[in-house]
């Protein structure tokens, strides 16, 4: 498949994931991307304070600071369905992480459950991105595969949709009765640089990955777009108990692709 050429860095099997908003789902700190003068260290801070403001006002920002040589580009994007008060408590913090985090890069990437913020010297707006991909599993198998993947192609054939119309802040989320007593929800993300045909583009990548066949829930996270499934709810309106309870009790296997 079109991944062939990508080596396989970690591969962690059952991690006991512990659902929370605070710790990062994933992070990319380019080591081959050191700061090589100090005037890009202050454009990206100066940066970082722009994509705050501007993030916490409309949930999403793509702006670039300085010029020539140390202009630097970032994006910052909250997930479409998540409150105000949580995506600038949430992009405030990943500021304040990404630098502590990825000291001296200038290629850093960092992805909380409710926001994602990414810098480059290098423009990549507009680009779908695919290179580097974390992905978690649960591991457990469904019980009816061809049942459950009839139902989860068409709800992420919705949500991918959703998530590439105009005026959808990025995100479509859905959800699909599997049986009286079991729902099946789904997210599909882009970053809002990309055009609705690129997004379309960076999700089918995402819901190919094989690493998700046949699991009760799973997480592809790229750059460019990420897409979410699981067997209890997770995104806004939540239904906190619900999604507590069930989530609790979920193990995770995790996978790091790099280009
Ligand atoms: C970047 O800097 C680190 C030390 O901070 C060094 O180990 C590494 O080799 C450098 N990478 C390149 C591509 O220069
Ligand atoms: C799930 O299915 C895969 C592939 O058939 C198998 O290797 C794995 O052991 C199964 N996992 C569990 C928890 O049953």
């Amino acid at each position: 498949m079109a991944f062939s050429h990508y080596y396989l860095l970690i591969f962690a099997l059952c991690i006991l994931y512990v659902e929370s908003a605070d710790d990062p789902s994933a992070q990319l700190c380019n080591e081959n991307s050191n700061i090589t003068t100090p005037e890009i260290t202050k454009n990206i801070d100066s940066l970082l304070t722009k994509l705050v403001q501007a993030t916490s006002q409309s949930g999403y920002s793509a702006t670039t600071f300085g010029t020539d040589q140390t202009q630097v580009f970032g994006l910052a994007q909250c997930r479409g369905d998540v409150p105000n008060d949580e995506c600038t408590s949430c992009i405030q913090n990943a500021a304040k992480e990404i630098k502590t985090l990825c000291p001296n890069r200038v290629d850093a990437r960092l992805w909380y459950e409710y926001c994602f913020i990414r810098y480059n010297t290098k423009n990549f707006f507009g680009k779908v991105d695919t290179g580097y991909g974390v992905l978690y599993a649960n591991v457990e198998n469904v019980t009816d595969p061809e049942t459950f993947n009839e139902a989860l192609g068409a709800l992420m054939y919705r949500t991918n949709l959703l998530a590439a119309a105009p005026g959808s802040k990025g995100v479509g989320t859905g959800e699909t009765k599997l049986s009286d007593f079991v729902t099946l929800y789904a997210l599909s993300q882009c970053t809002r640089d990309l055009s609705p045909l690129l997004c379309r583009q960076c999700l089918a990548i995402a819901l190919g990955q094989t690493f998700c066949a046949n699991k009760k829930g799973c997480r592809v996270i790229y750059s460019s777009c990420n897409i979410r499934y699981e067997l209890y709810p997770f995104f806004f309106p939540l239904d906190e108990k619900l999604a507590l309870e069930s989530s609790s009790i979920t193990h995770y296997m995790s996978l790091v692709r790099k280009p």
